[in-house]
């Protein structure tokens, strides 16, 4: 096996999927307290008329399981001492922009929220695991949506900036690895959650927010978080010599393949790859705006314009390293239409994969995807890369003897991991495997427990009962074994 030395093992949550706690200390709600799910078409806020505006209305039948999720907020300790326990040098998890700036537009920081993560990053040190922090990950908060219409609305940028420059200025010394918005490329499948995009002045339909954003508010808010990537990018670099910023994008659409060889399937192919990663990735991580976006503008009906100096800007500040998720590949057939899903796109099932994952979530298993993706994007950017993302949800219990077995689970990252490692020796400058919900959380896509990709489970069910108990699974052991030998037992 040829994992470098330094290889960053480890694993990923995120601030809404794991802490709770949603309104304590100050935080105010951010988009995704007000979603059971953020594939959900039906978001918790309501159209005033009076005040024509949108406010947050929960759906009394829903369970929000994001607002306690795993309380993480209150046993990150413990956490990560277990997280030690399977031999992590690494840990990502993200920054709950809300308890930061509860509104987002606040002049002064919420002092608690900065203790919170001050010790959460102090713990991390201590344990010797190197913090890999998320700026936002579908974090923004609900106010910023409401009042300003999210990141459309150019504002956004300032408010962002004061956010960032608060963290950078506060965790210099305890943080060294920095993302900015999480898997941002997903901005038009999910544009109220990965775009925090709402029409805020006279919807076409105020009881269908998310149906209601139109076009040119989606390429605003691209236009918008362009800007504010590179301005984060350029800032983390003044305030530290030391900060590596990187940008996190959903990556399983690189490994979309044609269903078959003819020629409009090669090309619809390319499309939705330009499409669903490389429209945003490229100006990140090359500084440039594609071309074929101003086509794309003409049949959308918008009007984007980027000016010279923002083009300078965009050029001079691209990113430090490319961290990316990975579940699944797809095929591409014109025929049939693409589906979307937290995993990344589906159309027809590919016939040469031997794997799925067992119902009800069934995506395809494609290990040798990931060197496929790994190599693309090497090859596109020769910047390192680092998998942030790569796991498996499998509805899980315990068995009579109080013991999880997760088979698939272990099978699933052994062969992932044995194709990263294929991927190193084809020339690929990856630095670390971050496993995805290496304790369970709360689903994102489906806004559930029941969805578990732990090595750790958590006593919680879908109706929200359960008494937090931490229990470790069979995959635990295996990991550490990995780790242990840096990989030199898969
Ligand atoms: C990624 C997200 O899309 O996929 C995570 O960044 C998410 O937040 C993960 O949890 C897995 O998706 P899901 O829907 O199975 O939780």
């Amino acid at each position: 096996m040829s994992f470098p030395k330094d290889f960053l093992w480890g694993g990923a949550i995120a601030a809404n999927q794991y802490e709770g706690a949603w309104l304590e200390d100050g935080k105010q709600p951010n988009v995704t307290d007000v979603l059971v799910g953020i594939m959900s078409k039906d978001p918790g806020i309501q159209w005033n008329e009076d005040k024509k505006k949108y406010e947050m209305k929960l759906n009394s039948d829903k369970v929000y399981l994001s607002h306690d999720a795993v309380d993480g907020y209150h046993r990150y300790r413990e956490d990560l001492k277990l997280m030690k326990g399977m031999g992590f040098n690494s840990f990502r998890t993200s920054i709950a922009w809300g308890r930061i700036f509860p509104n987002g537009d606040e002049l002064e920081p919420n002092e608690a929220g900065l203790a919170y993560y001050d010790d959460m990053f102090a713990c991390m040190n201590e344990l010797g695991m190197e913090p890999v922090i998320t700026l936002s990950h579908y974090e923004t908060p609900l106010h910023l949506i409401t009042e300003y219409g999210g990141w459309s609305n150019p504002q956004l940028i300032d408010f962002w900036l004061r956010y960032v420059k608060t963290v950078f200025t506060r965790y210099k010394g305890k943080v060294k690895f920095w993302l900015t918005f999480n898997e941002v490329n997903a901005l038009f499948r999910m544009p109220l959650v990965a775009g925090g995009v709402l029409t805020i002045k006279d919807p076409k339909d105020p009881s269908d927010p998310i149906g209601s954003t139109t076009k040119q508010d989606q390429w605003d808010a691209y236009h918008n978080i362009l800007v504010a990537n590179a301005k984060t990018v350029q800032l983390g670099h003044e305030i530290s010599e030391d900060y590596q910023i990187g940008c996190m994008m959903t990556a399983s659409s690189v490994a979309t393949y044609p269903y078959n060889c003819d020629p409009l399937n090669v090309v619809g192919t390319l499309d939705a790859q330009r499409m669903n990663i490389f429209f945003m990735a490229d100006p990140f991580c090359l500084g440039i705006v594609p071309t074929y976006l101003k086509k794309v503008w003409k049949e959308d009906q918008v009007n984007v314009e980027f000016s010279d100096e923002e083009l300078k800007l965009i050029k001079e500040n691209t990113v430090d390293f490319l961290s990316f998720s990975y579940y699944r590949s797809t095929t591409f057939d014109r025929d049939v239409n693409l589906k979307v899903d937290t995993g990344g796109l589906t159309c027809r099932d590919n016939p040469y994969l031997k794997d799925k994952a067992p119902q009800p979530w069934g995506w395809a298993v494609d290990p040798v995807g990931l060197r496929y993706t790994l190599n693309v994007l090497y090859d596109r950017y020769h910047l390192p890369l680092l998998i942030v993302e790569n796991g498996v949800g499998l509805d899980e219990n315990i068995d009579e003897k109080g013991e999880i077995h997760d088979d698939f689970r272990v099978h699933y990252i052994e062969e992932h991991l044995k194709n990263v490692n294929d991927a190193i020796e084809d020339g690929v400058d990856c630095r670390g495997y971050l496993y995805w919900g290496p304790i369970d959380v709360v689903s994102a896509g489906t806004g559930e427990m029941k969805k578990r990709y732990g090595f750790v489970y958590v006593d919680r069910f879908n109706d929200g009962h359960g008494t937090l108990e931490r229990k470790l699974k069979d995959s635990y052991y295996r990991y550490k074994e990995i780790i242990e030998s840096n990989g030199e037992v898969l």
